[in-house]
């Protein structure tokens, strides 16, 4: 069983398409992880990619995933958090942690410590917990980097978001994008820099960063 939005479960379904699939194999749930549709002790395993970070309380997300999750069976995911190098007295690390909030539709950003303890809150013992990007060959931020050049990456490279802000702006104009579209593209691309700034700021060990940390 999967648990997925609905522009998630277009994408899977797109995937099982191609790879014919069968679909007897999979059954898709278009649900809210905070109140999930199924009894206790129901899966065997879960996992979550860069999701229960937008849990607006991630304790009772947490409790909620530990209830359908079979007894002793392992949860695994990975979070975006702030790290200890974060300052909330100091504005410039706010304003970072802000747009990088607005861009990506999280609430408040909770930190390493606060997910672990939500977790074990909810009920788990912690088995295995590391910050992937300490020690990465290639920092994270990388792809999102706009003055890196990459033809894998094209559309965030300076180049390449300009083609995109100009292709919204003209479809906006011509109706055949909803209005708003370039507000939207306008902060994402904030969102985009911010995740650069703060995770370039990490590496020098002196603000704030997004950390990916695997539970
Ligand atoms: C940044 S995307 C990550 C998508 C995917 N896991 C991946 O790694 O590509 C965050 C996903 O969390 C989903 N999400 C956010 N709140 C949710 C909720 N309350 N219940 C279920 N899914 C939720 C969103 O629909 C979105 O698809």
């Amino acid at each position: 069983m999967l648990i997925c939005s609905t522009l998630q479960l277009l994408y899977v379904l797109h995937i099982c398409f191609f790879l014919c699939w069968s679909p007897s194999r999979l059954m898709f749930y278009d649900a809210d992880f905070m109140k999930m549709p199924f009894s206790d002790n129901t899966f065997d395993a879960i996992f979550a990619l860069e999701a229960t970070c937008h849990a607006p309380d991630v304790h009772d997300c947490y409790k909620e995933i530990y209830r359908v999750l079979k007894p002793g069976q392992c949860f695994a995911a990975y979070e975006w958090c702030i790290t200890e190098s974060f300052d909330p007295l100091n504005q410039e690390h706010q304003r970072i942690k802000g747009e990088v909030e607005l861009g990506n539709g999280l609430p408040d950003i909770r930190s390493v410590g606060e997910c672990l303890e939500a977790l074990q809150l909810a009920g788990f013992e912690v088995v295995r917990e590391k910050d992937v990007a300490v020690g990465s060959p290639l920092p994270w931020y990388f792809p999102l980097d706009k003055n890196q050049f990459s033809l894998s990456s094209f559309r965030v490279t300076a180049v390449g978001r300009f083609i995109t802000r100009n292709m919204v702006k003209t479809l906006e104009f011509l109706h055949l994008a909803p209005e708003g579209s370039q507000r939207v593209q306008a902060f994402l691309e904030k969102a985009a820099d911010a995740l650069v700034e703060g995770g370039r700021q990490h590496a020098y060990k002196k603000s704030l960063s997004t950390k990916i940390l695997s539970l």
